[in-house]
């Protein structure tokens, strides 16, 4: 990516400084808010999580990007933050990394050959399609998580999808759809189905496979990676709040995330490439071999499992499925009657080695929660 000739300027002043810093000039542009070069930071990564950094987002993040239309075209575009932030923005406190060697660390966070020439960068977290096939976004995490209230849309997302009209807008029709399980596939689909393929593990599993775990097509959902969706309803045509350019109504901070049925060394071994699918394997905190396409699963209103009514996308702990949801099919009054929850318990009681491998990659090495043998007596006092 090349930069217009108009921003020659910017070169110019750029380069001016460098060299001024190289032959030992006065420091340029020191303030009170320039940062001590001895710090233990090496600047290679843009943490939004540092104090200083906690600033309105509208200082470093332009909306629109003068590039939101060439990202994408056509009748796919629309106005977006699709560019990193400009010098500017970083300038005024970072003086000192920009103008640090020959080539700062500083710049790789943008640019993927630094130098007061070369103007080409990675490409911007945003839009993830061309982000994630990148080498910098095959590897990065994000810094946020989405507060997303199912409880205000469900009954104005429309379950049918012709592209211009997407959605039933509560502000601009009378007609409320009623609470429809068919709009969740408006931004949550199955994930590599299977559908109608006999072959049901997404890459070939070892020979030696037996019972052990491999993963299977149409174990996850998707959830939206960008704005798409969202835009559609929050933009400065609709004027339904949140506007596009109030990032933080929408973006929060990562809390602490709880540990996941994941296990990142085995998973490099599958041969998969689907960045969106590992982050939600990653983010699963109750069973990640549980798969949606599976028919006795996909058959169950999404409900069963999930009270959308109640989660807050921002926090895991009210995303997590619990046992109850599994234990009315896999846990039985007796073990004889075919429970996997029931047979995995028993088994691990004789063999205290014993794996549960059922519904756990990583979780199944570990000690029996209550919740799980609570279940089992549950189960043997229903009938
Ligand atoms: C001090 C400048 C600065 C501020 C303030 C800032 N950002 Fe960023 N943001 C950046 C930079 C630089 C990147 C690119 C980082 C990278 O690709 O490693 C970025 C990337 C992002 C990304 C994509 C990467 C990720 O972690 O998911 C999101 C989302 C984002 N910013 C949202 C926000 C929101 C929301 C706010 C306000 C709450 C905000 N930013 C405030 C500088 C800033
Ligand atoms: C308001 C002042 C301010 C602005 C604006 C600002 N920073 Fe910072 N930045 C800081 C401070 C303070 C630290 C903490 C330095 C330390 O830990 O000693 C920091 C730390 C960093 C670090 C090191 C993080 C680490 O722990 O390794 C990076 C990288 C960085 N900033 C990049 C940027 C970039 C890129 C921009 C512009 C998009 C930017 N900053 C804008 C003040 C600022
Ligand atoms: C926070 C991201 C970010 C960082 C860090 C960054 N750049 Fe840039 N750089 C940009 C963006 C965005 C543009 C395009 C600006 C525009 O088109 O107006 C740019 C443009 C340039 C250009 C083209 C001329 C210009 O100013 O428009 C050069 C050369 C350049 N950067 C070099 C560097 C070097 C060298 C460093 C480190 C000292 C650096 N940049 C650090 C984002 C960054
Ligand atoms: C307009 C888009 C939209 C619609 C419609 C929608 N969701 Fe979501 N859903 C989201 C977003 C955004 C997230 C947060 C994803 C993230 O954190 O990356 C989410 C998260 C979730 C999660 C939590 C995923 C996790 O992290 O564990 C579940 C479960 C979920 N949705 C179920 C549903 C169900 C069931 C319906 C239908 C009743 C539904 N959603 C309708 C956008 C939507
Ligand atoms: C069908 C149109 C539509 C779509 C699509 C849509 N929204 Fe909304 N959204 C609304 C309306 C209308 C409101 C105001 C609802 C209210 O206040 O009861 C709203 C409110 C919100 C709020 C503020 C809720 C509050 O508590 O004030 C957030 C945050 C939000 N939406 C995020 C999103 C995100 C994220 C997406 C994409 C995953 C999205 N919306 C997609 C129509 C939509
Ligand atoms: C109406 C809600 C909403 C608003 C407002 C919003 N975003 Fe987002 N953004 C989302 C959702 C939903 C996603 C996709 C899900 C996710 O990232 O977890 C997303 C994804 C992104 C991504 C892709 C990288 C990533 O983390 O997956 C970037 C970058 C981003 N947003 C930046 C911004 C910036 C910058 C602003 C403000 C100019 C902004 N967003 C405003 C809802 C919003
Ligand atoms: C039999 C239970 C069950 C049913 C029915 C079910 N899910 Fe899930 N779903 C789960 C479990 C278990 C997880 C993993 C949750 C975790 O560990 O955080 C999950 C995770 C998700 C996620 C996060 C991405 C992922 O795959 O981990 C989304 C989105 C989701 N479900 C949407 C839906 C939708 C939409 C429906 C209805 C069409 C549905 N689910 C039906 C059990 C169920
Ligand atoms: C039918 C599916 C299923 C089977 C079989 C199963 N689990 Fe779980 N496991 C779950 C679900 C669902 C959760 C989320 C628990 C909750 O919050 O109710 C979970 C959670 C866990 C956790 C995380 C801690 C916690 O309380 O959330 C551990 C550890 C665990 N299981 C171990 C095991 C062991 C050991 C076995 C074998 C004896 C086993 N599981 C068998 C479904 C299963
Ligand atoms: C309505 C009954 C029902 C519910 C509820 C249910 N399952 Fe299942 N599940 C089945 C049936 C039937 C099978 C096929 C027989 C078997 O493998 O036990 C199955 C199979 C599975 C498999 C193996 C799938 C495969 O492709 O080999 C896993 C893993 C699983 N279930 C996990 C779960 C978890 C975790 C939950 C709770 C979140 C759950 N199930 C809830 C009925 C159910």
């Amino acid at each position: 990516m090349l930069f217009p000739r108009s921003k020659a300027i910017l070169v110019l002043v750029f380069v001016s400084a460098a060299v001024a810093v190289a032959i030992g000039g006065p420091y340029i542009g020191a303030s009170t808010e320039s940062i001590a070069e001895a710090a233990k930071p090496n600047y290679k990564e843009f943490p939004h999580s540092a104090k200083a950094h906690q600033i309105e987002c509208s200082s470093c993040h332009k909306f629109p990007s003068d590039n939101w239309n060439k990202v994408r075209t056509g009748t796919d575009a629309f106005p977006d933050a699709t560019e990193y932030p400009r010098h500017e923005s970083c300038l005024k406190c970072h003086m000192q990394q920009f103008f640090k060697g020959a080539k700062p660390n500083i710049c790789s966070i943008c640019h993927t050959n630094p130098s007061p020439r070369d103007a080409t960068r990675h490409p911007f977290p945003n839009p993830r399609e061309i982000f994630d096939a990148s080498p910098k976004g095959k590897t990065a995490t994000s810094d946020f998580v989405v507060g997303f209230p199912h409880d205000k849309h469900i009954d104005i997302v429309a379950g049918h999808t012709s592209k211009s009209r997407v959605f039933v807008n509560a502000a601009f029709t009378s007609v409320r759809k009623p609470f429809a399980e068919e709009s969740c596939s408006v931004c949550h689909k199955t994930v590599l189905p299977q559908d109608k393929s006999d072959d049901e593990y997404i890459t070939k599993p070892p020979a030696t496979i037996g019972d052990g775990f491999w993963l299977k097509k149409g174990t996850f959902k998707s959830a939206p990676t960008g704005h798409t969706t969202c835009f559609t309803c929050h933009s400065a045509d609709t004027g339904i709040l949140p506007a596009p350019q109030t990032c933080a109504a929408c973006h929060q901070l990562k809390p602490p995330q709880p540990a996941g049925d994941f296990d990142a060394k085995f998973a490099a071994t599958l041969g998969v490439e689907n960045k969106m699918m590992f982050d939600s394997w990653r983010r699963r905190s109750s069973a990640g071999t549980f798969r949606h396409e599976w028919f006795s699963h996909a058959e169950l209103s999404c409900a069963t499992c999930h009270n959308v009514l109640k989660m807050d996308t921002a926090k895991p702990e009210t995303t997590k499925v619990g046992i109850a949801s599994c234990a009315t099919c896999h846990a039985t009054p007796t073990s004889d009657d075919g429970g996997a929850l029931n047979y995995e318990i028993d088994s691990r009681t004789k063999t205290p080695t014993f794996q549960c491998v059922k519904c756990h990659i990583t979780f199944g090495k570990m000690a029996i929660p209550t919740s799980h043998t609570d279940a089992i007596k549950a189960a043997a006092t229903v009938k």
